[in-house]
């Protein structure tokens, strides 16, 4: 069975590097904010040209901590893609706000022509996904940001790495946000996450809110580095010991990203002649391909084929978030979703990570025309 995504090879390949690293982490006595962690987060801004990096708990925190440090509260609104992962919903719904879906394109992206009539007298910040690895259209999103004085806070969960216009995802607004969940384009062996910004206020309070308010980088504040909360904040931090495995994997994630797109260059060239829709790197953009995703009405039978066959595929994602039980209410209102809708009843990703062999992959091509044909549909 080729599994839809492992990390138990590309552990075996690095085992002895990264379990003599947190040995030596642990040795130092220092479990969190020590010197792994500043080395990650000032690798990490460097990495991605950003002025200032804040490492937090994961993805989600990432994005929640964004919010609140722009100011998200009760009654504002923030607008995003309707086909994005449910963490981007719980983090605005956890800032107080109210979410707003936008439809998608038929880039799978938030369909940039549809945000402006999603907006109100209550919006006041949009989170553009860069969803399966591909950014959005920045250039639009940030006129209409200036036009209706709406913050930006981008959600690079699935685009680490990814670039608008020569540009990394993640530096064209307030904050973007990241997560070195497991499956992610550089995923450590539990949860982690990174804020960017550029700007330095934004950067002091997202600090402050990581750490439950405490001040820490304000000799001048009588409290700095005491045990006094200058403002609400949370807990979220990124350990010593995945600070370690981060800075080991941080050092292969470009090379990574190439085998990424090599393999997705093979299925593209393998595939061109399918009536498949395939994952398609537009103008301007380039693709790390964290997700190889591919749309077809009969998907989900393509799916049972490909399984029977040795291969696991897997549906991101099979609900609309305003399907969900947790959001019926929130979206109640929320019109003009259906190519989001359509999307999610046929869309499937094929396995796609650095470790893949050639002849698991000729393996997976095969498998898929197999299912194809017996289809009736190659
Ligand atoms: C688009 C998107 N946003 C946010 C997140 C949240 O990241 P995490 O799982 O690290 O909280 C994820 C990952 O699951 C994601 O795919």
């Amino acid at each position: 069975m080729i599994k839809f995504w492992s990390y138990t090879r590309e552990y075996k390949k690095n085992n002895s590097k990264i379990l003599s690293a947190i040995n030596k982490t642990l040795k130092k006595g220092n479990l969190f904010f020590g010197d792994q962690q500043i080395k990650f987060e000032n690798n990490f801004s460097k990495k991605y040209k950003s002025k200032f990096a804040i490492s937090c708990g994961s993805g989600t925190d990432a994005l929640l901590i964004s919010l609140l440090s722009i100011g998200i509260k009760k009654g504002d609104e923030v607008i995003t893609a309707a086909n994005t992962a449910i963490p981007t919903i719980s983090a605005i719904k956890s800032a107080g706000a109210t979410p707003k879906l936008v439809d998608i394109g038929e880039d799978y992206l938030i369909n940039k022509d549809m945000i402006e009539s999603a907006i109100t007298k209550k919006t006041r910040a949009i989170i553009p996904v860069h969803l399966y690895g591909q950014t959005c259209d920045m250039s639009e999103i940030i006129k209409i940001s200036n036009r209706y004085k709406i913050k930006i806070v981008e959600d690079c969960a699935q685009a680490q790495g990814a670039k608008y216009k020569n540009k990394f995802a993640g530096t064209f607004g307030s904050f973007g946000c990241f997560s070195f969940y497991p499956t992610k384009i550089l995923g450590t062996y539990g949860d982690g996450g990174m804020i960017l910004t550029n700007d330095k206020k934004l950067y002091l309070k997202a600090k402050r809110i990581r750490f439950y308010g405490i001040e820490t980088n304000n000799k001048k504040n009588k409290f700095n580095n005491k045990y006094y909360a200058n403002e609400p904040g949370i807990n979220s931090r990124l350990d010593e010991i995945q600070s370690t495995i981060l800075n080991i994997k941080l050092k292969s994630v470009d090379k990574n990203i190439k085998k990424r797109r090599l393999i997705a260059k093979k299925y593209i060239k393998s595939l061109s002649n399918s009536t498949l829709l395939l994952p398609n790197e537009r103008n301007n953009k380039t693709h790390v391909y964290h997700l190889f995703t591919i749309y077809h009405p009969k998907g989900k039978k393509i799916m049972k084929y490909m399984l029977n066959k040795g291969v696991q595929t897997r549906s991101i994602y099979p609900y609309p978030i305003n399907k969900m039980k947790a959001y019926f209410k929130d979206f109640k209102k929320n019109k003009n979703l259906n190519n989001s809708y359509k999307k999610s009843k046929g869309i499937f990703c094929l396995p796609l990570y650095p470790e893949l062999k050639n002849s698991e992959i000729n393996f997976i091509l095969n498998a898929l025309k197999f299912s194809l044909k017996k289809l009736q549909i190659w």
